[in-house]
């Protein structure tokens, strides 16, 4: 995709479509009231007379000029109720535009940057926008061989109208914003790679290569070299498994080396059977994206090397495979982390929260100045939230809410929970240190509880679970099912506003 910016109102900028937003139950705004601008007005009305489109949330239309316009299309996105205003909503009406277009054929959409009904500056506005139509043309095509549509459908091009003679800061955040979104989808490419493909080896690999491409250092411990530190958690985890799990570290030195640098970890199971507690069937693919957490990561550390931010940033990702296999881990195990802690494993399908254990332990090392980790930590987060937005939880007021306002700039929300002492006694083991489940409900706090307990409380930590955000199990108007990447662009606009 190539996005343009241009000075003519949009009535005077020929394309193959034209985007224009609608709030529900108002008028279609049209930008002027020159002859063109008029003739698309009554074109509209008319339309809208004869047909059902109210302009509810990510309700497209794509209607035909006849000619009459020098837009072959008109494409309407509907944003919803004006005072349910969100960037979140405004982002997945922009997707869902981008979605239904793929079956349309056009090389170039037109969009106002001229929105007084909007409110948004022009900057945010073209940086969202670019953002969310990269985001709702994204298809996953590898893996079929004969589709009728051409496996990969281009992204039309966009040309921003009305936009500002000189806007350097425009041009520069819109040219960052595409940078930022082919960074998102090479990482969705990885996210989406079954578990047959992408075992931790192949992840670390894959990893590696784009940590290469986009200059930045990368290591990975092998089985060998977590057995020599000691990282007896995360090895438990994979234990079931022929691939043999892996840590993957990069490091972004960040253009102010001064400054401490952040540590990002991300919980990467590659695929999540349960372990010898084996999951039922029913919908166990979709454990697939047990490695969400992780894939949010490497695309956001990434996105933080390609944008230059000042900030150093170490990211973490601890990759197994939890199967039940001859040398798993039984339920009753006690096992020793990194830590020095002793952990019983009393379900082996908490197997999150173990290999975070000691990747927690580990970042704590490069003495940061916050660790924040993302995982795909339990199915209580969507029994707590649905799937609109994601937990979040730590061990200051100050890093929750600075991670939660970072959701709300950047679309991807949070909500906090609360981690009170009083949680800590569901996980005290009775012949260890800790127990790796609880029995009294707050599943999700549990979580967070109890990789509380790597942490040193000297830094700053936030866990956000991201089990009801980081995949869609099924086709949206804004996307198709597969891995959001969810957490990735909130933490880049946390880094940036560190
Ligand atoms: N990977 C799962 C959590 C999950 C559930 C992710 C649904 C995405 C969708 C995690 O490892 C898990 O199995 N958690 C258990 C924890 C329980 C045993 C305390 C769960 O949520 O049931
Ligand atoms: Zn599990
Ligand atoms: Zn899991």
């Amino acid at each position: 995709m190539k996005t343009r910016l241009v000075s003519v109102p949009l009535a005077r900028q020929p394309a193959d479509g034209w985007l224009l937003f609608a709030f529900q139950d108002e008028p279609v705004p049209v930008p002027g009231s020159d002859p063109v601008s008029r003739r698309l007005d009554r074109m509209l009305k008319d339309w809208r007379a004869r047909h059902d489109f109210i302009g509810k949330l990510n309700q497209v239309a794509v209607i035909s000029s006849w000619e009459s316009l020098p837009a072959r299309s008109i494409v309407l996105a509907g944003l919803g109720k004006k005072k349910d205003f969100h960037v979140a909503r405004f982002r997945q009406a922009a997707a869902a535009a981008a979605h239904t277009l793929r079956k349309h054929r056009l090389a170039t959409l037109a969009v106002s940057l001229r929105a007084p009904d909007l409110p948004l500056a022009p900057e945010l506005l073209a940086g969202h926008l670019a953002a969310a139509l990269h985001y709702g043309h994204y298809a996953f095509t590898r893996y079929l061989t004969k589709d009728e549509d051409g496996p990969d459908r281009r992204m039309p091009d966009i040309l921003f109208t009305d936009a500002p003679v000189r806007a350097p800061a425009l041009a520069r955040r819109l040219a960052d914003t595409v940078a930022a979104s082919e960074i998102l989808k090479e990482v969705r490419d990885l996210a989406n790679l079954p578990a047959n493909e992408a075992a931790p080896a192949a992840l670390a690999g894959a990893a590696r290569a784009l940590a290469r491409k986009h200059g930045l250092a990368c290591r990975v411990m092998d089985k060998a070299a977590l057995q020599r530190k000691g990282c007896g958690a995360l090895l438990a985890v994979g234990r079931g498994s022929r691939h043999e799990p892996r840590l993957i570290i990069l490091r972004y030195p960040g253009t102010d080396r001064k400054l401490r640098p952040v540590a990002l970890v991300g919980k990467t199971i590659t695929f999540d059977t349960g372990g010898i507690s084996i999951k039922p069937g029913k919908g166990m693919e979709w454990m697939k994206y047990d490695k969400c957490g992780g894939m949010a990561v490497l695309a956001a550390v990434l996105m933080a090397a390609r944008l230059r931010l000042p900030r150093p940033v170490i990211a973490l990702l601890p990759a197994a495979e939890n199967m039940p296999g001859g040398d798993a881990t039984r339920p009753g195990d006690i096992i020793r982390s990194y830590s020095g802690q002793t952990i019983e494993i009393l379900n082996t399908d908490a197997e999150g929260r173990l290999l975070l254990a000691d990747a927690l332990s580990l970042a704590a090392e490069y003495k940061p100045a916050a660790i924040v980790d993302l995982a795909t930590l339990t199915g209580a987060s969507v029994v707590a939230l649905g799937h609109v937005l994601s937990a979040v939880m730590g061990n200051r007021p100050e890093i929750v809410e600075q991670l939660r306002q970072a959701g709300e700039t950047s679309g991807e929300r949070l909500w906090p929970l609360p981690l009170l002492p009083e949680y800590d006694e569901d996980i005290k083991g009775a012949f260890s240190d800790l127990k790796n489940v609880g029995e009294r409900g707050a599943g999700t706090i549990i979580g967070g509880t109890f990789l509380r307990h790597f942490v040193p409380e000297s830094i700053p930590w936030a866990h956000l679970d991201i089990a009801n955000t980081a995949y869609e199990e099924s086709t949206k108007p804004y996307a198709p099912a597969g891995p959001t990447l969810f957490g990735a662009r909130l933490l880049v606009e946390w880094l940036r506003n560190l």
